[in-house]
């Protein structure tokens, strides 16, 4: 196959080359290191790039820009891609209300001209865009829930697995993110059902692994593991350190993809996250992770919660599961967090021998 993979360099775009490369595919990158615009020098990516330059066998990177139409559209046109994997993206929820428009050309523009570009060139291909659970707003709160020592869960039995993907996605509070996603989200399905494209739309609960160049905006578990091995305060916002996430490996993410590539559905949606097996709060996250280096994280907690912030997230994984019965997640919780302490302690040893 010919794979484009956009976002080459961040966290799920880099686990994807390095998978498809691995396969004997041909991949082609497109990352313009924009993640270093969002968030500055911690956010750069060219670290991650030369990374897979040298380990990957069948790699081509071209720094383009997907709100770039010509651009696009020209390498669509000298490339027959058998599958896309959409990863680029402004992805904080609390950074686009700084870059409202930037925000939205990048995650919804940029989505429509590779939608387009790819049924212009290669309608044939599989088309995987990563979506995001902020799509359904804040409305994922409004599931009862009780108030427990370190985290709070749903009250109800039938809501045990999580939110599926009959949550809403209009009437509530999303963010600009949250609102450009979904924009994404609502064209890429339409590609799939009204093109009959062979398009899958994947709403990530909290995408976690060890190349992600995190910030305080975005990397929630890399950027806690970061804070308390190098130093400095981590804050807590609201819900009294007791919002849960669900967290789940790149490797997972990626693993996912492949299934929904050997036997696409068009237009289909899926959640996708850690599950209840990988789900943490932010209290518990803190305590294992200082567990786990033998360090105390400097943090403190701040009364007001983040706009739109979800309470409890956990995604409920039963659709994907059903229809690709192949796929389960194979990282644990502990796992992650090893990996990524394991990763942080690396880097900076081989920081301080430069
Ligand atoms: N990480 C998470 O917790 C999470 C959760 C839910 C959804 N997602 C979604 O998954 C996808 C991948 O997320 P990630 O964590 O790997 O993000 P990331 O920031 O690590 O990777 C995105 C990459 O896209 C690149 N990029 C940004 N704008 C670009 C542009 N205009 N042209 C070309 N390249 C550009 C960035 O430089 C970056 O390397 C995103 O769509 C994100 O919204 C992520």
């Amino acid at each position: 196959m010919k794979v484009l993979v956009t976002g080459s360099s961040g966290l799920i775009g880099s686990e994807a080359v390095e998978h498809f490369d691995r396969q004997g595919h041909e991949v082609f990158g497109v990352d313009n290191n924009m993640r270093s615009v969002f968030f500055g020098a911690a956010g750069d990516t060219l670290w991650n790039l030369k990374r897979l330059k040298n380990a990957c066998k069948r790699f081509t990177h071209a720094a383009l820009d997907i709100r770039d139409r010509p651009a696009i559209d020209e390498l669509f046109a000298s490339q027959r891609f058998d599958l896309i994997v959409h990863c680029a993206a402004q992805p904080s929820h609390d950074k686009a209300r700084d870059i409202p428009l930037l925000d939205f050309e990048v995650n919804a523009l940029g989505t429509v001209n590779l939608l387009e570009a790819t049924r212009q060139h290669c309608r044939d291909a599989v088309f995987v865009f990563l979506s995001t659970n902020k799509v359904y707003g804040d409305a994922p709160n409004e599931i009862p829930m009780t108030e427990m020592e370190t985290r709070y869960d749903y009250a109800r039995a039938e809501d045990y697995n999580g939110v599926d993907e009959t949550c809403r996605i209009d009437r509530t509070l999303h963010s600009l993110f949250g609102a450009s996603k979904a924009a994404a989200d609502l064209v890429a399905q339409e590609y799939g059902r009204y093109f009959s494209m062979k398009v899958g739309v994947f709403r990530g609960g909290c995408l976690t692994g060890p190349s992600h160049s995190s910030v305080e905006l975005h990397g929630f578990l890399s950027y806690l593991v970061k804070v308390t091995l190098t130093g400095g305060r981590y804050t807590v916002y609201g819900y009294k350190g007791k919002q849960v996430r669900d967290n789940i490996h790149s490797r997972d993410v990626v693993r996912a993809i492949e299934e929904f590539a050997a036997n696409p559905r068009p237009g289909e949606v899926y959640n996708l996250g850690g599950g209840r097996a990988n789900s943490i709060s932010m209290l518990e996250a803190i305590a294992r992770i200082e567990q786990l280096t033998s360090r105390k994280l400097d943090w403190h907690y701040a009364e007001e919660a983040r706009k739109g912030d979800h309470i409890c997230y956990i995604s409920n994984l039963r659709k994907f599961q059903t229809d690709y019965p192949k796929w389960k997640i194979t990282r644990s919780l502990d796992a992650i967090l090893e990996e990524m302490v394991a990763a942080q302690r690396a880097q900076q040893l081989h920081s301080a021998a430069r």
